[in-house]
């Protein structure tokens, strides 16, 4: 829990005090220091023993406090990720994550080092530990306290990363628990007895029925049912046309009969991280209820390997007419994701649609895990979706669309092939205009979290091991905002 509070008390038993390399060097101390604690940190800052580099920490002990002083480095080369990302491994270091209560004394009371604070805070400090017999929290405070007066946007950061944390768990748990049905429960749970919000689900009879046969190929080979799940929130005018997000939600790739090689299936529970970030959306909508018309979507299948599994060369028609013939079926996102992009189109006429899908591996070789691919047919929107990126940290870089990359798609037998041509020729590229042939020219925003949603080291950045919750802060600040 984090409480705002105008200025710093030291009145907690610890506490992390921020300073960039400019006031280290000047011995410039927020004069709001009682005189004991401004005496202890300028001793150290004479001394210098707080190490140049940024984000070496030194602990000092005014009688019965912990003060952990931090240094943030040159200003000038202080982004912030780095800030997330140094505040982070200051309160999980070994001095500050036993703490149960701690104030955290800003260099600037800016806007941008308190969200930032809030997010190294509630995103930083987040691990995945519920399979581990003996928890070893990362970190044990229940109370924050930030010196910084309140303030909505704060209040609403900390609203937003609780979405983030939210998708995280639903992607870092295992893919036989959380299935599409698991979603179904979790969405319903949420929206229940939510006033402006209503649900429509499509099960396999209903997908069958309305002839989303891209879906249906997908889960072929699967155990689970296939749904298709859409939530809508009429919280503007009815006139105003809805933004629709659509998330791609395999619970899990074996890749199907093109089975992915060890090394490149083991996270493959992950490949929901889509539909958990439009959940994760949702949560934070929910909450914050913008006066805003949004549809909610999620495309839920399991890719496996059966006698049933869909096959290479198999040729399915889509829920928009065109048909696909199979080149692989471990492209299979496009294919649950084109039928459940038409349907929304067609059914509901959305303003605009994100769709947000952990696509490609090409997405990772291009940009690897620190940005979002973005992919866009429309200036306006992709510079509002790319302005929201950079406002939460919720990094995003653009990618190519242009006429001439249909060609890559190209089939000889059906209307469109699933995979790219050459092979391994910009593969985020070529899934993203796979989609777009889908939007039916909505305005569209696609946004590949292949590498920004799941992290496979240690911790990197401000994120721990697993699940980033990447696309959760973009779409709510574009919704808050446009
Ligand atoms: N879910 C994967 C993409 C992926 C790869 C996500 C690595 C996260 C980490 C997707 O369904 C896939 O398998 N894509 C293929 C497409 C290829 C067969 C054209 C890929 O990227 O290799
Ligand atoms: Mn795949
Ligand atoms: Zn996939």
């Amino acid at each position: 829990m984090i409480r705002f509070r105008k200025t710093a008390a030291f009145d907690k038993p610890a506490g992390l005090v921020l300073l960039d390399q400019t006031q280290i060097k000047q011995q410039k101390i927020s004069a709001v220091f009682p005189p004991e604690i401004r005496k202890a940190v300028l001793s150290v800052l004479k001394t210098g023993y707080l190490s140049d580099s940024a984000g070496a920490v030194f602990p000092l002990t005014v009688g019965e406090k912990l003060i952990v002083v931090l240094n943030l480095g040159d200003p000038s080369r202080l982004t912030p990720a780095y800030l997330r990302q140094y505040i982070r491994s200051a309160l999980v270091s070994s001095y500050l994550k036993t703490q149960k209560e701690l104030e955290i004394v800003l260099h600037r009371q800016t806007d941008e080092s308190v969200l930032a604070a809030i997010d190294a805070v509630l995103i930083g400090t987040y691990s995945w530990q519920k399979y581990k017999t003996k928890k070893i929290p990362e970190f044990a405070s229940q109370k924050i306290w930030l010196a910084a007066a309140p303030k909505k946007s704060y209040e609403t950061a900390v609203v937003v990363a609780g979405g983030v944390n939210f998708a995280r768990d639903l992607v870092n748990d295992n893919a036989d628990d959380v299935t599409s049905q698991y979603f179904e429960k979790v969405i319903r749970d949420l929206i229940k007895g939510q006033k402006k919000f209503s649900l429509e689900v499509l099960n396999r009879k209903e997908l069958k029925q309305k002839g989303l046969n891209l879906h249906l190929a997908v889960n072929q080979g699967s155990n689970k049912d296939p749904k298709l799940i859409i939530v809508k929130y009429d919280g503007a005018a009815k006139s105003r046309k809805h933004t629709a997000l659509i998330g791609k939600g395999l619970t899990y790739d074996t890749g199907g009969l093109n089975l992915k090689p060890t090394g490149s299936i083991e996270d493959m529970r992950m490949d929901m991280g889509g539909a958990a970030a439009v959940v994760g959306t949702l949560r934070n909508i929910i909450k914050l209820r913008p006066k805003k018309n949004i549809l909610f979507v999620v495309g839920m299948a399991e890719n496996t390997t059966d006698a049933n599994s869909y096959k290479p060369g198999d040729i399915f028609k889509s829920y928009n007419g065109k048909t696909v013939e199979i080149g692989n079926t471990d492209a299979e996102g496009r294919l649950v994701l084109a039928d459940a992009i038409s349907y929304t189109v067609r059914r509901y006429h959305p303003e605009r649609l994100f769709d947000v899908a952990t696509l490609t591996g090409a997405c990772i070789v291009a940009l690897g895990h620190d940005h979002i691919g973005l992919v866009s047919n429309h200036d306006t929107f992709a510079n509002a979706a790319l302005k929201a990126a950079a406002a939460t940290n919720d990094r995003a870089w653009r990618l190519p669309s242009y006429p001439e990359i249909a060609e890559a798609l190209h089939s000889q037998i059906a209307d469109i092939k699933n995979i790219g041509w050459p092979k391994g020729a910009a593969g985020a590229l070529t899934a993203a205009e796979f989609l777009r042939q889908f939007t039916e020219d909505t305005p569209w925003v696609h946004l590949d979290i292949a590498g920004a949603g799941f992290n496979d080291s240690p911790a990197r950045g401000y994120y721990a091991y697993g699940a980033t919750g990447a696309g959760v802060r973009l779409m709510t600040r574009y919704l808050l905002e446009n």
